[in-house]
């Protein structure tokens, strides 16, 4: 079947270590596990980290890349597929607390490819009103959102809430999402087009990256880590919450922890979401008519080139192959 792998990894060239060609259909380990027929598969930066072999090992390759996908199971029903692989029981009733799990493409083959095989529990109905493109938007970017600002902020409707680097997968989910809940958005990015874009999207106000605000905000949402943590503390209010879920700018920031303490900031951690909670984001677009935002859709065998729009930071939204 044709798939896009990781052939290779390379830390400072992840688009040499690409390959979209032929591989081995995917094998189900056990009765539990099922074939979907993948009918649109989505990007995430997770899959650039792959190729970089952050979370891949040379051994690991050839690994199949993708977390999202949605496609039609063996039954013939419509489904998306979750893309944490995990035992509930084994994290205290969520699988993302399961110590041992992992995500589609990191332990088993991945979902930009022409098949996935997963457990049957990480196959969630997709509902008529989406098309298999919006739906393979939703597994990772969109049930990271959903989680980061419906789970973990705290933020009520009413709140205001800064979204850092508005053009990602995460940040353009953030912002539609937390319009529709009712929150006061303002989001940043480094460029002008992408922020009057973040408006058009939902969001009340755009900053450059780095700017002052106005006024300080109850929560951040934070997916670009090193270029932007430190004005993410600057702009919370005393007893706000940053929700970290990422770090596409670099990993080891220094922090300022006078601010964390005296301004009594909780720093909290945020990764993709329960089964549950996909069931809610999926519930949440039927009910609301908010739609993923799709920046681009190339056919599978042209997958190379959504990587490297990726790569060079070029995306408003997801990137989807067929
Ligand atoms: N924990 C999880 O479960 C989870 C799930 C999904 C994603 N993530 C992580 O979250 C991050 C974002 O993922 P994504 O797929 O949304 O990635 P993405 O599409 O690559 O978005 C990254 C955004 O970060 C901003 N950015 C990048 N470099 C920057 C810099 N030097 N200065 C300021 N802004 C910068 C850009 O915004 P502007 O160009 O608009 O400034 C860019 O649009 C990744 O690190 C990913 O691994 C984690």
């Amino acid at each position: 079947m044709l798939a896009a792998y990781a052939a290779r990894v390379s830390p400072d060239d992840p688009i040499s270590a690409l390959e979209v060609g032929d591989r081995p259909d995917p094998v189900a380990l056990d009765s539990s596990w099922v074939t979907v027929d993948v009918r649109a598969s989505s990007l995430n930066h997770h899959d650039v980290w792959s190729l970089k072999g952050v979370g891949l090992t040379a051994e690991q390759t050839p690994m199949i890349l993708g977390c999202d996908a949605a496609g039609v199971d063996p039954d013939g029903n419509e489904v998306i597929v979750h893309a944490v692989i995990g035992d509930p029981a084994a994290g205290r009733g969520d699988e993302t607390f399961d110590p041992k799990r992992s995500l589609l493409s990191e332990k088993h083959q991945g979902a930009i490819a022409e098949k996935v095989t997963v457990p049957r529990r990480n196959l969630v109905a997709k509902p008529p009103e989406l098309s298999f493109e919006e739906a393979a938007c939703l597994p990772t970017a969109w049930l990271t959102a959903y989680k980061m600002l419906f789970s973990r902020s705290g933020l009520r409707p009413g709140d205001t809430v800064l979204i850092q680097g508005a053009g990602g997968g995460v940040a353009t989910a953030a912002i539609a999402l937390a319009r529709a809940a009712g929150y006061r958005v303002w989001a940043t990015s480094r460029s002008e087009s992408k922020r009057s874009k973040a408006i058009e999207l939902g969001a009340h106000e755009a900053f450059e990256s780095g700017a002052r605000l106005p006024a300080r905000v109850d929560a951040v949402m934070e997916s670009v880590g090193e270029a932007t943590l430190g004005h993410s503390l600057r702009s919370v209010r005393p007893g706000g919450t940053i929700v970290v879920c990422g770090a596409t700018s670099g990993m080891t920031v220094p922090v300022e922890l006078a601010r964390v303490f005296f301004q009594q900031v909780d720093v909290v951690g945020s990764t993709m979401g329960n089964r549950t909670e996909l069931e809610g984001l999926v519930s949440m677009l039927v009910a609301t008519g908010l739609r993923p935002v799709i920046d681009t859709v190339l056919p599978l065998a042209e997958a190379r080139k959504g990587f490297e729009r990726m790569i060079a930071g070029d995306v408003f939204g997801k990137v989807v192959f067929t």
